[in-house]
């Protein structure tokens, strides 16, 4: 093979770079104090969401459990009969009825967290809520009870939740949101949860703003249409998911373990000078003009 002859300022640089690497500890310096790595064992996460086995809560849950985060599940208590036969399948999962919406419920559920678990690492909010009448139909035709409710579960309680959890979070932790590109673009019936959205992931980058001075980090995953419970109760969900099939760059769905993936990536170190953002797990669907 031919020699190829290296510029003298190449050369220069290299040399100039390898000692300020050694003598300034430089390497240290750029993004923080950990050296990136994957190990989550020994974690602990708080997981507000899982309503069954096709939660994308409980996707996250269970792959931050076999990754060794230990879980403190909150649930509903309407939910309390599908979530108690998924708790055999964590170990040593902490569980308790909350509801985002009841300051009592809360409380005990952050005394409790704090008396077994003493600190955190993560928080997964995966929580949303709107009255099917205003999942459908013309979005003015919302009433203001209905917005508040909708805005109260779904968006506010992402400040809620992260101002509860905050005292309780170690350094470098991380905080995650569940979104959809309903914030941004209009999609017909998804209506007020698509405003909810827009405040959920403007939430998001303030509220990085907050807790940045303990290093945590907090992103929302942007993901396509999944067949759970709260899919359910959006009017023609399905032409939802034909369109991420017909249009999207891979052709086809996104899965909950997609979601899940990218959380591991968001928990571990490997993410740690990522924040404010909203990340896409919609098979590129997103990108698309038409
Ligand atoms: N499924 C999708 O297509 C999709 C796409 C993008 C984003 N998301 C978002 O993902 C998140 C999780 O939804 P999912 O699709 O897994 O459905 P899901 O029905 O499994 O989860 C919604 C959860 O919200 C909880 N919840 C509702 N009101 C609550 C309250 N007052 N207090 C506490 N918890 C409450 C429910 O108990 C349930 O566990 C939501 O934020 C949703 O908007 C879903």
């Amino acid at each position: 093979m031919e020699n190829k002859k290296v510029p003298l300022k190449f050369k220069l640089y290299e040399k100039m770079h390898a000692g300020k690497a050694m003598f300034k500890g430089i390497k240290e310096k750029v993004g923080g104090k950990k050296m990136a790595n994957f190990n989550l064992e020994g974690k602990k996460a708080i997981v507000f969401g899982v309503a069954n086995d096709q939660s994308i809560a409980w996707h996250i849950a269970k792959a931050l459990n076999d990754n060794g985060v230990k879980i403190a599940l909150a649930y509903q208590e309407r939910v309390e009969s599908l979530v108690k036969p998924l708790l055999g399948l964590l170990k040593d999962p902490l569980a308790i009825p909350c509801d985002v919406m009841d300051d009592n419920l809360l409380d005990s559920f952050f005394e409790k967290v704090k008396q077994e678990f003493g600190n955190v690492d993560f928080l997964v909010h995966s929580v949303a809520f709107a009255k099917k009448e205003h999942l459908q139909g013309k979005y003015f035709d919302i009433d203001r009870r209905g917005y508040q409710l909708a805005h109260e579960v779904s968006a506010y309680s992402l400040a809620e939740l992260t101002k509860r959890t905050y005292p309780l979070m170690n350094e470098d932790g991380s905080i995650i949101a569940m979104t959809h590109i309903g914030s941004e673009k209009v999609f017909p019936n998804y209506n007020i949860m698509g405003v909810c959205k827009a405040a959920l992931e403007a939430s998001v980058r303030y509220i990085s703003q907050d807790v940045g001075d303990k290093g945590i980090t907090i992103n929302a995953i942007s993901s396509g249409p999944i067949k759970t419970l709260a899919a359910s109760g959006i009017t023609g969900f399905e032409k939802m998911l034909e369109h991420q099939v017909k249009s999207a760059p891979l052709k086809r769905l996104n899965s909950a373990d997609d979601v899940a993936n990218l959380a591991l990536f968001l928990c571990s170190d490997l993410s740690k000078n990522i924040t404010g953002q909203v990340i896409y797990v919609d098979a590129g669907y997103s990108i698309m003009g038409i």
